[in-house]
């Protein structure tokens, strides 16, 4: 591991820090290999910026959660259902699709006609969203078999006015959340009040106007929170704990939905999530009872089976910094800027040994358009490319043209 570190831009003597190279990801002959491929041939091949998908990753990721879930105890009694907005790329939903491996979590009726459309059938689709328009309500209503979480009581009565008789999922406030570090920006329930799903005071109201509205509440959902890991389960526990009030309250659900969240190391010193740990956590609660999980990750498929390929525009030292310029900025990959998780860059060749400190910028007049400050890097003057880690979540589904810099290119490596 990296060793300490007084200035910067100090060059020092150290390892390379790779603590995220894993068996599909790392240096072969000191070329920085990815899914079986030299990620130089593919930034030659593809150009910059192209985001590099591996469909093997993000099997490997549902397998492990599979694994975890069953050797927990849970047996066919779950689902594991993708939530297509981290990354809704055809080629990677279809594949998952023909894996077998996922349902769909979706949260737009675009978002259902894309997986419908890449082979997902209605039935293996849980749909959850809110301030729904008329629009909205009518392109929903084509698909009969959908599981749809309604997460407001305006919800609740506009469904029972277009399907009486039907189950409908209900999404509801905890009033507690969990998420990485316990960042408030990637908080959907907890201290501030939000506009996510029906809180304890309202459930009771829900509960009788689906009743007057002849709907069955068959599914309890509540996601509150994003990117936790191992040290954050006591926070899951408590989630879980204080939502099985809502299911107690009801007599008729199925299925309890919790939601996904579960995070990826950015940094060296996270760790990965303790899937044991969890799914046994969850076990405890399940076992016993007759409702069956359901749990939607994004962050946890998808995230780290996807590389963004970058070219160096420029290095230069501006004060104490050294920056390393690249051909495109946050708005085609805004996690780093928006909550500060930031995307770790590597070297596409190993170095020797000795380490500088680079800051990662790009290509947009926005100050927040910061990929990675301070990163250790090999010497980087004669790099043409770089590439960032964790780019496969949330870049592109969230990606904007922002200073007409939208352009972007993506791949699915098979
Ligand atoms: C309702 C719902 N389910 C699942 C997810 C997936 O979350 P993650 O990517 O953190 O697993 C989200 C993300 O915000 C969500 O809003």
């Amino acid at each position: 591991m990296q060793s300490a570190l007084s200035d910067s831009n100090t060059v020092v003597e150290a390892n390379t820090a790779t603590w995220w190279q894993r068996e599909d990801l790392g240096y072969i002959d000191s070329e920085l290999c990815f899914a079986g491929h030299r990620v130089q041939d593919l930034a030659e091949q593809f150009g910059t910026p192209t985001f590099v998908y591996s469909l093997q990753r993000a099997k490997a990721n549902l397998g492990r959660l599979h694994t975890a879930l069953r050797d927990a105890g849970f047996s066919d009694n779950y689902r594991i259902l993708y939530a297509m907005k981290a990354n809704r790329f055809a080629p990677m939903l279809t594949g998952l699709n023909l894996s077998g491996l996922c349902g769909i979590d979706a949260c737009s009726p675009q978002e259902v006609e894309l997986a419908v459309s890449c082979g997902f059938s209605a039935a293996d689709i849980s749909f959850t969203a809110g301030s729904l328009s008329k629009d909205d309500y009518r392109i929903l209503n084509r698909y009969q078999d959908l599981n749809i979480n309604c997460d407001s009581l305006h919800a609740i009565k506009t469904w029972g006015q277009l399907r009486p008789g039907a189950k409908i999922g209900v999404r509801v406030n905890p009033g507690v959340g969990v998420s990485r570090e316990g960042n408030e920006r990637l908080q959907y329930a907890g201290r501030a009040i939000t506009k996510f799903g029906i809180y304890k005071e309202q459930f009771h109201e829900a509960i009788a106007l689906a009743k007057e509205c002849n709907l069955t509440i068959s599914r309890i959902h509540f996601h509150t929170g994003c990117g936790y890991l191992t040290p954050q389960l006591p926070q899951l526990d408590e989630v879980i704990r204080t939502c099985l009030w809502f299911v107690d309250q009801c007599d008729s659900i199925e299925r309890v939905n919790i939601g996904g969240g579960l995070g990826v190391p950015h940094f060296a010193e996270d760790g990965t999530l303790d899937l044991n740990a969890w799914a046994s956590m969850l076990f405890s609660h399940f076992e016993g009872r007759s409702f069956k999980l359901d749990v939607e990750p994004g962050e946890y498929v998808m995230k780290d089976a996807g590389l963004l390929l970058l070219s160096k525009t420029y290095l230069e030292q501006k004060a104490d910094t050294l920056f390393l310029g690249v051909d495109a900025g946050f708005n085609i990959a805004p996690e780093p800027a928006f909550y500060d998780l930031r995307f770790q860059p590597l070297a596409l060749q190993q170095g020797s040994g000795n380490e500088q400190k680079v800051t990662v910028i790009g290509n947009i007049n926005e100050a927040l358009d910061v990929f990675f400050r301070d990163a250790m890097l090999p010497d980087m003057t004669d790099a043409e490319f770089i590439a960032l880690l964790n780019a496969g979540a949330y870049s592109t589904s969230m990606a904007s043209n922002h200073c007409m810099r939208g352009q972007l290119k993506e791949y699915l490596l098979v």
